[in-house]
């Protein structure tokens, strides 16, 4: 178990440079899979999901070579079909070798795919879209077996997603791209998230045929072949949107680059409304944080453009220490306030209904030192004094809106199972050092 320790209480201030984004990397990784010859992608963070992608990639006989942040991915006659038992249930991406392994060998067997325990995330909608074009699948303990023949139509096949869910607009995009040449499939009701539309850049640049992206209508033209290319991913506005929040919250003068502003346009304007004083420029978002505190609002969680899901436990801390009551709902995952008891701990003030989370602002965090939650050698702290203590990371998001409640708290914050974090952060804690923020990463 791998902890974040933090002292609070100071503003942030410095540049930091975003990499690549987790949610590209993983379908544009497995999309990989359906490439004959070489692909390069700079930009990658050593992030635990994006390695274990590229174990998937390797077990299936890609080879695979890192030089700092660029990875060269070799994709030659592939012959496996079943994927790594032992890596596929820990990442959500695992879904995607569905598609692109369907597309390029017509068969695939590929354990239930894991992720953060956010809902209960279902793959009903992957396989009713895939079996929409003809793959024949079996479902048995825990695992999927897939088979796929195209078949040469004369007539576009059209598709509808009754839900524009990112994972499975993904799969259904790498399961058609490759394919006869001349069949035509478009698709309705898609993703528009940025991360899909990169994956079509990506596709596009080694010779598919994708219209549409980024529009709620993907048209595809299938290939039979796809080439290798040189790829920079779009950088991780989650992450982006993360540090933009906590200098919000605790106040400071940050500039983020290798950025896309236009991409965070809902996030930007949400913090204009609550005070900060943000400015953009090509590949640059500089925000200002006074430290009079924000004022109350409400949010909902939506499909892109609207406010994203992966930002919300991360808001709901700039709720938390706002003036007034605020509304959160969370309209796309089940099982996203679990990090709330943890904010409790630190002093917040916040109730969950079913899929809404009540918030009454309080001017500051401190913790409750009860023999359950403190070391032995815990020192009952003066009142007068806020001071931290020990909160449990549940999941990636969650786990870094405890980083940002801690930053806030007074006194010393220790997260526990940091390594949900490490999942979507190469370095939060080098990063937010360089901040000046007074943080260290322990065993
Ligand atoms: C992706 C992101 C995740 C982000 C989410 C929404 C990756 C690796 N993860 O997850 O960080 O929070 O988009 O922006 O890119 N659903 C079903 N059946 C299915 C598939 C999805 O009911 O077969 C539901 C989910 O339970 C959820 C909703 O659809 O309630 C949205 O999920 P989806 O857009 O598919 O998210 P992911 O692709 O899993």
């Amino acid at each position: 178990m791998s902890h974040i320790q933090i002292t609070g209480g100071k503003s942030l201030h410095g540049n930091i440079r975003l990499s690549g984004a987790k949610n590209s990397l993983l379908p544009i990784m497995t999309a990989c899979l359906m490439i004959h010859g070489t692909v390069i992608l700079h930009d990658v963070p050593k992030l635990t999901d994006l390695k274990q992608m590229l174990h998937i990639l390797a077990d299936l006989g890609c080879t695979i070579n890192i030089q700092n942040d660029t990875v060269k991915i070799d994709v030659g006659e592939l012959q496996k079909h079943v994927i790594n038992h032992q890596a596929a249930p820990k990442i959500r991406g695992s879904i995607f070798v569905m598609g692109a392994l369907l597309s390029r060998l017509g068969k695939v067997e590929l354990p239930y795919p894991g992720g953060c325990a956010i809902g209960s995330r279902p793959i009903d909608l992957h396989l009713t879209m895939l079996r929409q074009i003809g793959v024949k699948y079996h479902c048995r303990h825990d695992t999927i077996t897939a088979t796929y023949i195209p078949r040469r139509h004369h007539r576009p096949t059209i598709l509808t997603l009754d839900f524009p869910s990112v994972g499975v607009t993904e799969n259904i995009i790498q399961a058609t791209a490759l394919g006869i040449e001349g069949n035509v499939y478009i698709i309705q009701g898609v993703a528009k998230e940025p991360e899909v539309v990169d994956l079509c850049h990506f596709l596009n640049q080694c010779g598919a045929q994708i219209t549409g992206a980024g529009t709620d209508t993907i048209t595809i033209h299938s290939v039979n072949k796809l080439h290798g290319t040189t790829y920079t991913p779009i950088p991780d506005r989650i992450n982006t949107g993360s540090y933009l929040i906590a200098t919000a919250v605790v106040g400071g003068d940050v500039t983020l680059t290798n950025t896309r502003p236009d991409q965070q346009t809902n996030l930007i304007n949400k913090l204009k409304n609550v005070g900060a004083k943000i400015t953009t420029q090509d590949d640059t978002i500089h925000i200002v944080m006074n430290h009079r505190r924000a004022y109350h609002f409400d949010v909902h969680t939506a499909p892109y453009p609207g406010f994203p899901t992966d930002l919300q436990s991360q808001f709901c801390v700039l709720a938390a220490l706002t003036k007034g009551n605020s509304v959160i709902t969370e309209n796309l995952f089940e099982n996203r306030f679990r990090y709330v008891p943890e904010l409790v701990k630190l002093g917040a003030k916040i109730t969950v209904n079913h899929n809404q989370a009540q918030i009454k602002g309080v001017s500051m965090f401190s913790a409750t030192p009860t023999s359950n939650l403190c070391p032995s050698s815990y020192q009952i702290p003066d009142p007068n004094e806020c001071t931290g203590t020990t909160v449990t990371a549940q999941d990636l998001r969650g786990g870094v809106a405890l980083v940002i409640a801690g930053l806030a708290a007074h006194g010393t914050t220790t997260i526990a199972h940091a390594e949900y974090i490490y999942r979507g952060h190469e370095d939060i804690v080098k990063d937010l050092r360089q901040l000046g923020a007074n943080i260290v990463a322990l065993d």
